[in-house]
């Protein structure tokens, strides 16, 4: 290939990353993207972090076409060298990640696409423990693409660099590899679980769609989260009753989050095969619970397996593993099971697809809700409550 000389002298030396884009969006609409800081005091914040504030990434449906000078970057370069060292990643490869975020595009405007979109349950969702809300961006850009608006929190201190929008200077957190106690843990679902409800409540997301004068679904939302952000998402349903259902993504349960009651709203988990060795309780007692429950109350319940996956192939690492070059003669240190970041992406999108497009009331896939399927072998049936009685648990 012939590279002409003035192009050859705009790239980086050594750098020669090839920009690599994350898996498209699988629904109708493109990805719009902002962000917004909420003033927020979290009292005793353990973290590093100022316990001021909480970062808000509101991930909705555009009509607008990407174009690349409104492409939202993945990675920061603090984030990337920190990631990359973990991941035995060049921080150089991890920056060539390509989004199809676009930021601060239109908002629908059309009366039909306002129509189709503005009544679904806004959801919220809360990352993996020391981990940034962006490293989900593949699922969380599918969701906005199918119509849904979302909405990621990030708490400052916790992930170990989060970078913030409008100028404001990145946060420096907890170093990636300090352990967490038991204590921590709590304590951490407490800040977030915090977060999330204050995001709710009247001063939060409500009152900025108020400012704008947006579309946006402030009176039904959807709750879901990764890990620790799983515990957030169901302590966030026990207190506010607004949040319709909840999706847990192989996130034990800590804090008052093993007592929370559900009143029969549908909810969705979903475990790596180790899951249980990790977290013996949690799920078991709170199946049971919402079983007990739904005898004499509605109750919507399924709860999976990905045979073969590991903690971290629900999240976009997995992508970052199989989409860049590892640095030569290294592996990367992540078990991700056998499965892989392409199939697994595909697969927590079609899933989480089904699921919220049930809660909306639109299409229910009883193929894909009620049981094993032959597309994805690799998802199991543990348990599932359905209030009339025909499947049990
Ligand atoms: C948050 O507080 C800072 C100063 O404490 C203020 O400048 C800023 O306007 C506040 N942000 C919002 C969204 O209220
Ligand atoms: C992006 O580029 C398009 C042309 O490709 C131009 O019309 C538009 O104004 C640019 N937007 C920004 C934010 O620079
Ligand atoms: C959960 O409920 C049980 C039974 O009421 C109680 O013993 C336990 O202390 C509760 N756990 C938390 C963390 O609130
Ligand atoms: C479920 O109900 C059974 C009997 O109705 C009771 O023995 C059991 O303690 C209950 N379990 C939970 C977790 O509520
Ligand atoms: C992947 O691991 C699961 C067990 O976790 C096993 O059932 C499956 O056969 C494995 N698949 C491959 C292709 O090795
Ligand atoms: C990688 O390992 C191979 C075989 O052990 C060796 O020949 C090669 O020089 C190594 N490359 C680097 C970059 O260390
Ligand atoms: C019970 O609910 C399931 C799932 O919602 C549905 O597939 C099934 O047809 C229902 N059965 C009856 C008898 O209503």
């Amino acid at each position: 290939m012939h590279i002409p000389n003035a192009l050859i002298s705009l790239l980086p030396l050594g750098l020669l990353a090839v920009a690599v884009r994350l898996p498209a969006p699988s629904g109708p609409y493109n990805v719009g993207f902002t962000q917004h800081i909420f003033n927020h005091s979290t009292p005793n914040d353990p973290t590093p972090g100022p316990g001021t504030s909480y970062l808000t990434s509101i991930f909705y449906p555009t009509r607008s076409s990407l174009a690349p000078n409104t492409s939202v970057p993945y990675f920061d370069p603090t984030s990337a060298a920190i990631w990359g060292e973990v991941f035995n990643i060049l921080p150089a490869d991890l920056e060539s990640l390509e989004t199809t975020l676009q930021w601060q595009a239109p908002l629908l405007s059309a009366k039909d696409d306002v129509e189709r979109v503005k009544d679904r349950p806004t959801l919220v969702f809360s990352p993996g423990g020391g981990m940034n809300a962006a490293y989900f961006t593949s699922l969380l850009s599918d969701l906005a693409s199918q119509g849904y608006t979302v909405l990621a929190l990030d708490h400052p201190g916790e992930a170990p660099y989060l970078p913030l929008p409008y100028g404001n200077p990145g946060v420096v957190g907890w170093d990636i590899y300090m352990p967490y106690s038991d204590a921590l843990i709590v304590e951490i679902y407490q800040f977030r679980r915090a977060d999330m409800l204050h995001l709710l409540g009247p001063s939060g997301f409500p009152a900025l769609v108020e400012t704008y004068g947006a579309y946006f679904n402030t009176e039904a939302y959807g709750a879901f989260g990764h890990s620790i952000g799983g515990a957030t998402a169901t302590g966030a349903m026990d207190r506010n009753r607004n949040i319709i259902a909840g999706f847990n993504i192989d996130g034990g349960l800590f804090g008052d989050s093993v007592n929370a009651s559900m009143h029969g709203r549908p909810y969705f988990m979903t475990m790596n095969p180790n899951h249980l060795a990790q977290d013996a309780d949690s799920w078991p007692a709170f199946a049971t619970r919402y079983y007990n429950e739904s005898k004499t109350a509605p109750g919507w319940l399924d709860w999976t397996t990905v045979e073969g996956s590991a903690h971290l192939a629900f999240s976009d690492v997995a992508l970052w593993v199989e989409l860049l070059p590892q640095i030569p003669n290294t592996t990367a240190q992540v078990d991700l099971g056998n499965v892989t970041g392409t199939r697994m992406d595909s697969l927590l999108k079609s899933y989480a697809g089904a699921f919220w497009e049930f809660v909306r009331g639109g299409e229910y896939d009883g193929k894909l809700l009620d049981g094993e399927v032959e597309e994805w072998p690799e998802v199991v049936f543990n348990a599932r409550v359905r209030s009339n009685g025909t499947q049990g648990y």
